[in-house]
């Protein structure tokens, strides 16, 4: 499957479907191990990740490392990827505003992320931010209320959503940690399901 998955991202990076293609330097397709029981949906890429071509590299990004950490976890036992796989950002005033990706950019982005899903077969997926937990678990998800919960799925065997790392840096600007403890608990969550579940259905089992 780690062949099928190099094959996605080759096409990928070249991908015109949608107007996000235009102001695109780089094609995020997403990176970590191909093989881990967990994957992490996040909303699209920002300006670093643009640049780069990594996803969460920026401020959003390294919260989500201190995050997996706090967790007891490392970023490179996780796959990593966002629901557009180009920044979708506002360049009217001249200088681009990120914005969150619209419904047709989104859905026009399943041609890539569901078969990346497939190649990955991941027992968990942790969706990062209500853009991502309106595109795969419901439409009208409401990540304050839902988030934590996990729900069933057509792309692993369950999936969970929690807050975005820069809705918490907002947050944190306002009040207190901003949710950051929620974060970390999620991820913890998400990881120990992952492993009791891949555990579970291993060949032999
Ligand atoms: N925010 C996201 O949702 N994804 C990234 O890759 C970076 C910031
Ligand atoms: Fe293609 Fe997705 Fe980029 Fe749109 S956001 S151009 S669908 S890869």
């Amino acid at each position: 499957m780690t062949d099928e998955l190099a094959r996605l991202r080759e096409s990928c990076v070249v991908c015109t479907a949608c107007d996000l293609s235009q102001r695109r330097r780089n094609v995020v397709f997403g990176e970590g191990d191909p093989h881990s029981p967990l994957v992490l949906v996040g909303e699209g890429p920002g300006d670093q990740e643009d640049a780069t071509g990594r996803p969460f590299v920026g401020r959003a990004g390294k919260l989500l490392d201190q995050a997996i950490g706090d967790a007891g976890l490392s970023r490179d036992l996780v796959y990593i990827t966002n629901t557009v796989k180009c920044r979708a950002a506002d360049w009217s005033t001249g200088k681009p505003q990120n914005r969150p990706p619209t419904e047709l950019e989104s859905s026009t982005c399943r041609q890539w992320l569901l078969p990346q899903l497939q190649a990955i077969g991941p027992q968990v997926i942790l969706c990062i931010g209500a853009p991502s937990a309106k595109n795969l678990i419901r439409k009208n998800f409401a990540i304050t209320k839902e988030r934590g919960l996990f729900f069933p799925s057509e792309y692993a065997r369950t999936i969970m959503a929690t807050l975005h790392p820069a809705y918490i840096l907002r947050q944190m600007n306002i009040s207190g940690d901003g949710g950051y403890g929620l974060l970390v608990a999620d991820i913890l969550k998400a990881w120990d399901a992952a492993v009791r579940l891949a555990e579970k259905h291993r060949p032999g089992n």
